[in-house]
């Protein structure tokens, strides 16, 4: 099936079933999306949170406007965006490329004055403003990987991200919640995925040169 097929079939599900649970193999699949995601300069400025712990998801769902799909997926991923970009992480940014590419780190000059000046010329806000951007790029990755697996995903906004980062413990860890999806199987009767997609017509959405 080609992905666009998979993208007409896929849905923001609303009621997952619970007893269907993706596998290991799977949820590793989805990690490996997420991770190959593009990002601005490459630098992939956040981190994402697996959340299967069924307590922990409880008390999300409170901090989630009650969206059953927080509890009732297989998991629940919680993409959260750095709060603090500094020197130091573009520089072990660089570092990280000159060892996987195995080249000497000085060759990397231009690159890293380029990542180190992006970054001196944002304000603290506007770094974040850009970090919570780049989830969103992996979150759309996220989501045709999952359509690709045959597994549901639901993106959300609808939380409060200051309870979310309370629950998880992010703020100690220099993170912020952007945004979130739950995965997993919807249910029988799920009535949203039966619903007939609505879409701008192409004639409204592109806009040809
Ligand atoms: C960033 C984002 C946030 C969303 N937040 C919610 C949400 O909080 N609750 C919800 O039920 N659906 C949410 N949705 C799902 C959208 O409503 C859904 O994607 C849209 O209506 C199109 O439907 P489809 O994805 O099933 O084709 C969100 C989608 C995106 C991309």
């Amino acid at each position: 099936m080609s992905l666009i097929d998979q993208l007409q079939k896929r849905a923001a599900v609303k009621k997952f079933d619970p007893s269907k649970k993706i596998s290991a193999e799977q949820l590793d699949q989805l990690q490996s999306a997420i991770q190959l995601a593009p990002s601005s300069l490459g630098l992939q400025s956040f981190k994402v949170i697996v959340v299967q712990d069924a307590e922990t998801r409880q008390k999300l769902r409170a901090a989630g406007y009650n969206q059953p799909q927080i509890t009732d997926s297989s998991a629940l991923f919680v993409f959260a965006s750095l709060t603090s970009l500094d020197e130091a992480f573009g520089k072990k940014f660089i570092d990280l490329v000159a060892n996987v590419r195995n080249v000497e780190r000085e060759s990397l000059a231009g690159y890293e004055q380029m990542i180190l000046g992006k970054l001196s010329s944002l304000t603290d806000e506007q770094k974040l403003a850009w970090s919570h951007k780049q989830t969103y790029i992996a979150l759309g990755v996220l989501v045709s990987q999952a359509s690709e697996l045959g597994i549901d995903a639901a993106p959300m906004e609808g939380f409060d991200a200051a309870k979310f980062d309370e629950i998880l413990g992010l703020k100690e860890l220099g993170l912020t919640t952007s945004v979130i999806a739950a995965v997993g199987h919807r249910a029988d009767d799920d009535v949203y995925s039966k619903m007939i997609k609505v879409r701008r017509p192409k004639s409204e959405l592109f806009i040809h040169v």
